[in-house]
């Protein structure tokens, strides 16, 4: 089975490279769309997720503040001073003129982090953000159910290119039970650190370049608030194959911390 996780981070900067930067077509992407990314989505309006950010090293992430990018472990190589990555965001086209990009100073990924579980990490930016609303992050199991939405850069389908604009698609949480039977994924899911989502038949899903964007829904007061990080998934959007997601209300009080310790 194919988990897609350790080794994406130097492919995709290899990938990046080798394409000189491109990403997919305008042509290709416009209008009809018939293999969107977020596999099985649809373009997001400009502004609609104001708080997505795309990674320089092929991942997605979510501001948690407006120096605080949320991402996921598996997508940064450690915690020090790194000041590699480009954040870009602002935009749904990562080729418009109107983007704002931002360099990391400091990386800071999940303590005890080694593949499994505790897949999240913070990227401190060189300078903030502002405009740009924040995405608060779930602190309650309460929002750990019912219909997400997911968004990204990433792959149309699985092995497909990473994408120009911006797509997003709606999921349905899988429970722990589920997600785990020997017709899922067999016990290999950590049922603290991961909730699933999506169709028993598949068809949706993130996919290679969507992780460490956020999972999310609207709370009580029809807010946005981030449920989940894209971590894996056993190829992208087949049957009984649903994506997997660090569980955020898990971990959020040791984000907080992290977040207070880098100064916000
Ligand atoms: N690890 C992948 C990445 O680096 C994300 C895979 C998500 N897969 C899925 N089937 N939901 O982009």
């Amino acid at each position: 089975m194919v988990k897609w996780r350790i080794f994406f981070g130097a492919a995709m900067a290899a990938l990046t490279m080798a394409a000189g930067g491109a990403i997919a077509s305008p042509a290709a992407a416009a209008s009809v769309d018939p293999t969107p990314s977020v596999v099985g989505g649809t373009r997001a309006a400009q502004g609609e997720f104001p708080f997505m950010v795309r990674l320089s090293m092929g991942c997605g992430g979510a501001l948690y503040s407006p120096t605080l990018v949320l991402t996921a472990a598996h997508c940064v190589s450690r915690t020090g001073t790194n000041t590699s990555i480009t954040a870009t965001a602002g935009v749904v086209d990562l080729n418009s003129t109107s983007k704002i990009t931002r360099k990391s100073n400091y990386v800071y990924r999940a303590p005890g982090y080694n593949g499994a579980g505790k897949d999240w990490a913070l990227i401190r930016l060189a300078s903030p953000i502002t405009g740009l609303a924040t995405l608060p992050i779930a602190t309650t199991t309460a929002y750990d159910s019912g219909t997400f939405t997911i968004s990204g850069w990433g792959a149309a389908s699985e092995g497909g290119s990473q994408q120009r604009y911006l797509l997003k698609a709606t999921v349905p949480f899988v429970s722990d039970a589920t997600c785990n039977s020997s017709a899922m994924y067999g016990g290999e899911i950590i049922a603290t650190d991961e909730i699933c989502a999506g169709y028993t038949s598949g068809g949706v899903d993130t996919c290679q370049g969507d992780s460490g964007g956020p999972m999310f829904r609207r709370d009580a007061a029809n807010a946005w608030i981030q449920v989940g990080i894209v971590s894996w998934g056993d190829g992208c959007a087949r049957p009984n194959k649903p994506g997997v997601y660090t569980q955020v209300s898990y971990f959020a009080s040791a984000i907080r911390s992290a977040a207070t310790s880098l100064g916000g």
